[in-house]
């Protein structure tokens, strides 16, 4: 126990144990009679067989005693197959039946093919259909991260990232934003999604920052609490509800620039030096309200705090999580982080991050050597029996809380709900909701389309679906490119305007010829510049800059028009380089997804500007992820700023700087 450090002070007292908590459930299986009845997988038959006495199956018994009679009834191989969760390209149907695998998940990317909504239903139910199978018929749970739409799918509707909705600011659209993700994703069988991301990032450099509502322990408590309700509907076992899985737990979002343990990587998968007061103060609260709004299942993080890393501490995944937090549902491992515990030595990390209470763990690919160790573990005595049992006991749990058990294969009926009409409406008003006007010339905005009859589009992003989603968009690191169903900023405001659009991806207008031969002008322009799409610690960025063909975009257009609005697509903010001196308008759009139209929507006046900033924007690198004692140290514009379409300060935020 030494190396978990001495305990800590528990914030409330009288919790019950995990242990205890098993023995409970153990004493309960043993006066069940144990029969030996095969139950068969249709629904039928699981209610012939819960009439037969099977109590696991019948939906009228608690679920604690479903619990304990089914695991009173499990082999040591089967409860050890509960707690493995393997992604699915690298296991086949036959073999979760073979192994008694409890779960299997679609990494980022991890699409069938082809990459259809039938493909995708086909794939689930064929895994469930495996698992049903096995002697006992216990359902396999599904997982994805669908952290923005049901994001891996192509042509489903792609929501802003959560950045975005943080600066909306608004629990009842992420909520409805929640809703739409689960229909969606329930559509191809899936029931369980990674996410509300929880981070409460404090330092922009890190390449997860848009995965995140805001720097602000109380927004991210506020929408990330409206995500899970949303997510989970309004009863667990209907058949669109999708368990929420907030993380990472705990303080992902604290960890310091240059700590990272991954090769490549910077202050991803790094070290939180937060002291234990910031860690409760700033990056639990988010956990609280997630739970209190219905999540059973979290996820630990890659990070690393003051005992190592997370997954393989015991006071922060039980005495924090199970005792502080009262947390009732399942703790699951991030992909391939039980490796990380003690690197080289995998049965330690195996032992260490089970005993610590990671409850099932995204292998994610070599599931019988994690078996094997798991299995080992158990036989050497280094993991108990009653601490496999507590972790099956909540894996099974939560199925029987979902309805698992009675309606286990995918629905037939909602796969038109998928990119449909009315969440692309959704997606759109999101969009325009979450943009933030940072500056804008009097009179300027919104864009008045009669007295414009030429207007100047440029920018990398400006008709790019990819790069407006950002990464975990289809792929798991995203791409530029037409990857999916959308519509891009230059086609919404194509649709939009009555003017002229000159589109130049790169501002080139020198070769566009005017009717009398003089160079191309316009009182407005408009450059849609950003970030590339990246995801995890592959967009941890050191100097959060504009490329040089953005910049060089900005200058290219900014001689041919009277006005310049510069719309920003991205991910977190970004230093403003000498280039936006002269820019009448800054828009930051940050990752809108596929429905570009709510950008058009504020730039023409259809929607007022609302949205404010959900982090701090900083004025140099320098002052990236430093302690502030004020909002505007070294910042630009502080958090919650934000301007109305006719620039006025929304709440009275001042910029940092007069001028700016
Ligand atoms: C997977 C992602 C995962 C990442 C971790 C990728 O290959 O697609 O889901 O997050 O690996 O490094
Ligand atoms: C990420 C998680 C994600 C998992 C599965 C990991 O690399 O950190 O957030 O849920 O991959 O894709």
């Amino acid at each position: 126990m030494s190396r978990f450090g001495p305990r800590r002070y528990l914030g409330r007292s009288g919790v019950v144990s995990g242990a205890t908590a098993v023995v409970v459930l153990l004493s309960a299986c043993n006066t069940t009679t144990a029969t030996t009845v095969v139950p068969a997988n249709t629904p039928s038959s699981v209610s012939a067989a819960a009439v037969a006495g099977d109590r696991y199956l019948d939906p009228q018994a608690p679920v604690d005693e479903r619990v304990a009679d089914l695991l009173g009834r499990m082999s040591l191989d089967e409860k050890l197959g509960q707690m493995t969760l393997v992604e699915k390209g690298s296991i086949s149907p036959d073999q979760v039946a073979e192994y008694h695998i409890g779960a299997v998940l679609s990494g980022g990317g991890g699409s069938p093919r082809p990459n259809t909504p039938l493909a995708w239903r086909e794939m689930v139910g064929a895994y469930q259909t495996a698992a049903l199978s096995t002697r006992l018929g216990i359902p396999m749970l599904y997982g994805v991260d669908a952290i923005h739409g049901h994001n891996n799918l192509r042509d489903a509707v792609i929501f802003p990232h959560n950045v975005g909705l943080g600066a909306t600011g608004d629990p009842e659209l992420v909520e409805a934003i929640g809703r739409a993700t689960a229909i969606e994703t329930a559509a191809t069988g899936i029931r369980w999604t990674y996410s509300p991301v929880l981070a409460v990032p404090q330092d922009v450099r890190w390449g997860r920052t848009y995965e995140a509502f805001g720097e602000d322990p109380e927004l991210v408590s506020l929408l990330g609490a409206a995500m899970v309700r949303g997510l989970q509907g309004e009863n667990l076992t209907a058949d669109t509800s999708v368990l929420a899985t907030p993380k990472h737990f705990v303080g992902d979002g604290g960890t310091a620039w240059g700590t990272s343990t991954s090769a490549g990587y910077q202050i991803d998968q790094g070290v939180t030096l937060a002291p234990e007061t910031d860690l409760r103060a700033n990056h639990l609260p988010p956990y609280e309200a997630a739970f209190e709004a219905g999540a059973l299942s979290v996820m630990a993080s890659y990070s690393s705090w003051e005992n190592g890393k997370v997954h393989g501490d015991r006071f922060l995944l039980t005495e924090v999580l199970r005792g502080d937090l009262s947390f009732g549902g399942f703790v699951v491992s991030d992909w391939a982080a039980v490796d990380q515990v003690l690197p080289g030595d995998y049965y330690g990390s195996v032992v260490q991050s089970i005993n610590a209470g990671i409850d099932l763990v995204m292998v994610p690919s070599e599931f019988e050597l994690f078996l094997t160790a798991l299995g080992g573990a158990v036989e050497q005595g280094d993991i108990t029996q009653a601490r496999v049992d507590e972790a099956v006991g909540r894996i099974l749990d939560v199925k029987i809380r979902m309805g698992l058990f009675e309606s286990p294969m995918p629905p037939e009926d909602l796969i038109n709900q998928i990119g449909s009409s009315e969440h692309r409406e959704l997606a759109r008003q999101a969009v325009a909701e979450s943009a933030v006007l940072l500056k804008t010339s009097p009179g300027l905005l919104p864009i008045d389309k009669d007295s414009t009859d030429t207007l100047l589009l440029a920018g990398t992003a400006a008709n790019d679906i990819g790069i407006q989603s950002g990464g975990w968009t289809i792929s798991w690191q995203g791409s530029s490119g037409e990857i999916t169903e959308g519509t891009t900023i230059y086609e919404a405001l194509t649709a939009a305007s009555g003017a002229d659009i000159v589109f130049d991806r790169f501002g080139r207008f020198d070769s566009f010829t005017t009717l009398d031969g003089s160079p191309l002008v316009a009182p407005i322009g408009i450059a849609v510049v950003g970030e590339r799409p990246y995801a995890e610690g592959r967009g941890d960025s050191g100097s959060l800059a504009l490329s040089e063909t953005d910049v060089e975009v900005i200058r290219r257009i900014r001689s041919r028009v009277d006005q310049l609005i510069v719309v920003l697509i991205t991910g977190r903010p970004l230093i403003l380089g000498e280039e936006f001196a002269d820019v009448d308008a800054i828009v930051v759009a940050w990752l809108p997804g596929s429905e570009g139209t709510g950008i058009v929507d504020v730039l023409s006046g259809l929607q007022a500007f609302g949205g404010r900033l959900p982090y701090t924007w900083p004025k140099s690198i320098d002052s990236v992820g430093s302690i502030r004692s004020d909002p505007c140290d070294g910042a630009t514009y502080p958090v919650g700023y934000g301007l109305s379409t006719d620039g006025l300060a929304l709440d009275d935020t001042n910029a940092c700087e007069v001028g700016q």
